[in-house]
């Protein structure tokens, strides 16, 4: 079973404690909150305030992806915050391999996002200090984006790579996830899927969450 990562971006900001309190009634796992700078992405989303606030109502995993540039110079306030799963990218990080001992100094769980564009070969010589991979299925800045197929084949070439260094690193695919692709990614060897639009605009997010989370890969015969 996949944990399933609501993301608040699509939520409605006058009615977020609605949406947290739907996420903790859910069979979701985490919860995704998409922190954006307008100069990493072309998009500013919300930052530290927010994320105070979801904290003290969520009782799920706080997942943060930074999409910002030098995130190393917030680490702390972000662990401050709460966050239990801090997610950077690997192309805003000159320093990445410093960057995540920092993280794990921190306490908390390392992310590495990869744009589309970013080979996962990117991160061979950092796996062992990486919890998280988040693999990026839309370029980053924007909810509601189709869904870059290719991503699929990128999972499972990850997910070789992963086991091959028998490493427990985790793959989370965010961005354009709905039941259209979800089977094949989870197929492929995604643990977590992102979902923002096809969970909120859904008649009931409840359900759709929990029919993302009791998807099972197919078995072979
Ligand atoms: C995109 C964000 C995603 C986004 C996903 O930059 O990182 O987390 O909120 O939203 P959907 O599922 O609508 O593509
Ligand atoms: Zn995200």
């Amino acid at each position: 079973m996949a944990i399933i990562a609501p993301s608040i971006l699509a939520a409605d900001f006058l009615r977020l404690g609605d949406a947290i309190e739907m996420i903790n009634r859910s069979e979701a796992g985490w919860v995704h909150c998409d922190v954006m700078d307008g100069k990493f992405v072309p998009n500013i989303s919300f930052g530290i305030p927010v994320l105070e606030a979801v904290r003290r109502a969520t009782t799920k995993i706080l997942d943060v992806h930074l999409m910002i540039v030098e995130p190393e110079r917030y680490l702390s306030v972000f662990k401050s915050c709460g966050a239990d799963v801090l997610t950077v990218h690997q192309e805003a990080c000159i320093h990445l391999h410093r960057t995540l001992q920092a993280i794990r100094d921190l306490g908390m769980k390392t992310g590495v996002a990869l744009n589309p564009s970013t080979p996962i070969s990117t991160l061979e010589e950092v796996l062992p200090l990486i919890d998280v991979v988040c693999l990026m299925s839309v370029n980053p800045g924007f909810g509601g984006q189709k869904f870059i197929s290719s991503v699929i084949d990128k999972t499972a070439r990850l997910k070789q790579m992963i086991n091959t260094s028998k490493s427990s690193t985790l793959i989370e695919i965010d961005g354009g996830v709905s039941m259209a692709n979800a089977q094949t990614l989870i197929q492929a060897g995604a643990d977590i899927l992102v979902a923002g639009n096809f969970v909120f605009t859904a008649s009931n997010p409840v359900h759709t969450i929990s029919e993302l989370a009791n998807i099972r890969p197919m078995v072979n015969i």
